[in-house]
This record gives C-alpha cells, sequence and structure tokens, in this order.
C-alpha cells in the first residue's frame, strides 16, 4: 500500500514512521525546508523518544520517504493523509482550518485512481463534508472518498500509543474507502487493536470530546487539590482511592499547574465555539477553560506567596518548560504564563529544561538558562518544578539546598514529598497535601 502523509509535525512524523514500520511505503510531505534537510539527514526534528530510530531504520530500508514534491507522491498515493496543524484561530478560538483547505487546493489537481482522503488532524465536525464538497467542485471527474480518522496519541510516549492504540476510530459511510482503511489498520487489528467504523461526524465530533473529558478530570481534580489544602486531605491519596472505581478510572488525575499543549487549550476552545454556533452551549467544557486559565495564573500567585509575599529582587529557578515532560513543545506551556509573570513581578528567572531549550528560548525572553537543576539552583532564593521530567527526580535536594540563597521548594507537579523535602531543609509547598 500507498501511503502520502502531508505534514511531518508530531502527529504527521510519528504515524509515517509507524505505518512504514508495518512495511507500507510512506511518503511524507512536508514544507518546511528546515524540517525535511533534518529528516533528509535521518534527524527527527522534533524530541519524541525512540522516534530518531524508527525513522532511521526504515528510512534505510526505503519505505520512509521525504519530499516537499506533492504531486508523484498524491498521484501514486492508495490513502493520502493530511495531518497538518489546526491551531487556534486568532480572534473568535475556533479551528483554524486554512493548512487543512490550502492541502486540500493542492492535491487536487494531482488525485489519480481510487484516493481515500483522510483528516488525520484533528477537525471540527462537519469538516470532512466540506472538504468533499470542495474537493467535486474541483474535480468533478476524481474517484475518490474522504474519511475521518482522528488521532490520539500523546506526545512523550507517541510511538507506543499509535503502535498500542485503545482503538482506532475510522468515519466512514463509504464502502471501498472502509476496505481501504480496514487493510492500512490490518497490522494494528492483527494485534487485537479495535479498529471502530463510524460514521464521519461521530468520529470528528468523538475527537474533540475525549479531549474535553481528559481536560474536565485535570481540571477537576485541579479543583479538589485546592480543597484538599484547605481541609488538611491529601489529593494523591484522594486520587487513587476514587481511581479504584473503575467508573472513574486512575488516569488523568494529577493535579498540576493547569493543563497546557499544542491541543487541550486548543481543542477545548474549538468545541465551546462549534457548541455555541449550534446553539447547544456546552457550559461544563466553557468552565473547565476558566477554571484552566486561572489556575496557571493562580500557580505565579502560589510561587510569590511561598516567597514570602513578594519575589521583587529574588531569583526563582524553575525545573522544567515544556507543557509536560518527554517532549521538547512548548506549546501552551504553562510556564509561558508562570514565568513572565514572575518576571513582572521582579523577579529574576533561570530555567532548566532537558529538551526544551530550542523551542523555549525565544518564547521566555531575559531567562537564563541551565544546563543542570543544580546549577540553576546555586544561589536561587526559590526552587520551582513545573514540568516532571524524571531527571528532576533524582536531584539531590540536600545538594541543591546547600547552593540556595533561599529555602523555599514549590512543588507544582508533586515530584517530592515533604518528608524528602524538609529533611533537606526546605520550606515545601505541593500541591493538594500538606506543605
Ligand atoms: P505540527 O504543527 O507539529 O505539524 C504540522 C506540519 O504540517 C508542519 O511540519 C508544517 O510544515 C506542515 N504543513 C502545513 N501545511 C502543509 C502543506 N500544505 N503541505 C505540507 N506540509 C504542510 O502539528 P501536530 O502537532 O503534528 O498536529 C497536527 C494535527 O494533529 C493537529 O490537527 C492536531 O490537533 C492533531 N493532533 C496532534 C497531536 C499531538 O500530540 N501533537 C495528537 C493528536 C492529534
Ligand atoms: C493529549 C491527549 O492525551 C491525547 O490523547 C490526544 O491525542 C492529544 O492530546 C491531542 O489531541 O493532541 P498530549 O497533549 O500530548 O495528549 O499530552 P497529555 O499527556 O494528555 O497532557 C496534556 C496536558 O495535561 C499536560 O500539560 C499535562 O501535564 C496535563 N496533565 C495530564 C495533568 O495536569 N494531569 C494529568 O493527570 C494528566
Amino acid at each position: 500500500m500507498n501511503i502520502c502523509m502531508i505534514g511531518a509535525g508530531y502527529v504527521g512524523l510519528v504515524s509515517a514512521a509507524c505505518f512504514s514500520e508495518f512495511g507500507w511505503t510512506v511518503t511524507c510531505v512536508d514544507k518546511d525546508p528546515q524540517r525535511l534537510a533534518e529528516l533528509k539527514d535521518g534527524k527527527s526534528p522534533i524530541y519524541e523518544p525512540g522516534l530518531d530510530d524508527l525513522l532511521q531504520r526504515n528510512m534505510a530500508a526505503g519505505r520512509l520517504l521525504f519530499t516537499d514534491n506533492l504531486g508523484p507522491a498524491a498521484k501514486n498515493a492508495d490513502v493520502i493523509l493530511l495531518a497538518v496543524g489546526t491551531p487556534m484561530r486568532r480572534g473568535d478560538g475556533y479551528a483554524d482550518l486554512s493548512y487543512v483547505y490550502a492541502a486540500v487546493e493542492e492535491i487536487a489537481p494531482h488525485l489519480k485512481g481510487f484516493t481515500v482522503i483522510v483528516t488525520k488532524s484533528t477537525v471540527p465536525v462537519g469538516t470532512s463534508r466540506e472538504i468533499e464538497r470542495r474537493l467535486r467542485a474541483a474535480r468533478s471527474d476524481g474517484d475518490f472518498a474522504i474519511c475521518s480518522n482522528p488521532e490520539f496519541l500523546r506526545e512523550g510516549s507517541a510511538i507506543q500509543d499509535f503502535m498500542h492504540p485503545d482503538r482506532v476510530l475510522v468515519g466512514t459511510d463509504d464502502e471501498r474507502a472502509k476496505d481501504v482503511m480496514g487493510r492500512l489498520y490490518q497490522p494494528l487489528a492483527l494485534r487485537s487493536a479495535p479498529v471502530m467504523f463510524v460514521g464521519r461526524e461521530s468520529a470528528e465530533l468523538a475527537k474533540y470530546a475525549a479531549n474535553a473529558f481528559l481536560a474536565l478530570k485535570i481540571s477537576f481534580i485541579n479543583e479538589i487539590a485546592d480543597l484538599c489544602e484547605q481541609v488538611g486531605a491529601d489529593v494523591q491519596e484522594l486520587a487513587s482511592a476514587i481511581g479504584k472505581d473503575r467508573r472513574i478510572g486512575d488516569k488523568f488525575l494529577h493535579p498540576g499547574p493547569g493543563y497546557g499543549g499544542s491541543c487541550f487549550p486548543k481543542d477545548v476552545s474549538a468545541l465551546i465555539r462549534t457548541a455555541r454556533e449550534n446553539k447547544s452551549p456546552v457550559s461544563l467544557i466553557e468552565q473547565v477553560q476558566r477554571v484552566n486559565d486561572e489556575r496557571k495564573i493562580a500557580m505565579a500567585h502560589r510561587v510569590e506567596a511561598a516567597a514570602g509575599g513578594s519575589v521583587r529582587g529574588k531569583t526563582i529557578a524553575i525545573l522544567g518548560a515544556t507543557f509536560k515532560p518527554n517532549t521538547d513543545d512548548m506549546r501552551d506551556a504553562p510556564s509561558l504564563i508562570i514565568v513572565p509573570m514572575l518576571q513582572e513581578r521582579g523577579a529574576t528567572v533561570r530555567v532548566v529544561d532537558p529538551q526544551g531549550r530550542r523551542q523555549a528560548e525565544p518564547l521566555l525572553p531575559g531567562v537564563t538558562w541551565s544546563e543542570s537543576a543544580l546549577e540553576a539552583a546555586a544561589g536561587a532564593d526559590v526552587l520551582v518544578t513545573v514540568t516532571e521530567w524524571n531527571e528532576f527526580r533524582a536531584l539531590d535536594l540536600k545538594a541543591a539546598k546547600a547552593k540556595m540563597r533561599g529555602d523555599v521548594l514549590v512543588d507544582l507537579r508533586n515530584v517530592f514529598t515533604a518528608e524528602l523535602a524538609h529533611a533537606a531543609g526546605f520550606r515545601y509547598s505541593a500541591v493538594g497535601r500538606k506543605p
């Protein structure tokens, strides 16, 4: 089977590499010359554990190709997957579909033979129908079907998630497309992954509903964590107790500085817009968004309070800038709110992040970058964990405290424990737990 993947970003690149691992021939098309140059050298332009190996192996086998030349790739493809970005549109918070429609316009002249065109990008309900309308207008002679196939992988564990999905969701009513998509995912189905065929609208909306539900769980536990602090309960004990109930589940109940990333914030926003436009508002999800926006601001205030009420003239060492560990992605990271707020209030900020510096540097002007947590801690008044990278877990807190000027540890990810922090001489503030 010949696959054309449009977009070599976090989703396109991982999906292309995984499809080629199954033996399919995949041509990945991107417009970003720097991205392409790195890829042609066998290097991943993004940090995703395991991706470099997968790329090199499949490129060497001749099954995974990178190009900016869409024509031949589209012409020879049985399946064309759209994995371009759908960021939040400035002004109204809806999904910006300009990259999707531009790609559709570009593929139109090259379609040859029966082709299945798949939206792997997260797109609002009704987008596949609109793509179909546009393509039929451009190619009345074309033989194609448009499917929705939303992707559920997480950054940082993207390869594992792609290879072992909870489900593969395909939205189509077209019988020929069902055959092609069934064949595309046969390697996963043979490994017992449920491949579900549903209507296009159901598939499109299910992606947003899934992300909104996960965001809701996070905002829920963040509010409960605040309550725990007021009444002397421990949110981790509480989360593991309620998580044992299989109707609730123990995943996505880690409190923190609010959800970030390239998807939850923009997808929650787009769902709110879609719902309002369809006169069926999702008021619960609107509240989730409010709680999360306020959460990031509250975390900067928490650091200020822990520092004695003011950070003016103080040095704050921030451990972790990316929106979660094991990625270099800085999109909508809580650090982008917390760090500038501390700077505005007169703090000097140092940051250390194992993979995030390249993306973070232009987004966080005025900070000093450190190579290690210990280097960041030297001379600092306050140490703050913002992203729970594993290497921070191994930090020798006694050694860090010995290098610092102050004695405050604000643990926004509950990486450490009060016992460890106190033994090292810190005044400790965690999320939803006793200080
Ligand atoms: P990204 O910004 O990392 O990558 C998009 C890529 O598409 C870029 O490399 C860009 O140069 C390329 N591109 C744009 N227009 C193009 C065109 N016309 N031709 C060729 N290349 C083009 O985006 P991403 O994070 O991979 O997200 C892609 C989509 O997948 C989004 O809709 C997102 O919501 C969805 N999604 C993302 C994740 C994730 O973890 N990042 C998970 C599930 C779904
Ligand atoms: C998320 C979903 O988990 C994926 O299923 C989905 O495919 C993807 O969005 C998408 O549509 O792009 P991702 O954003 O990569 O994946 O990462 P998550 O692990 O979901 O984390 C998102 C944010 O929530 C992070 O800021 C993380 O720190 C935060 N989070 C997560 C918590 O604060 N607590 C938790 O318990 C879990």
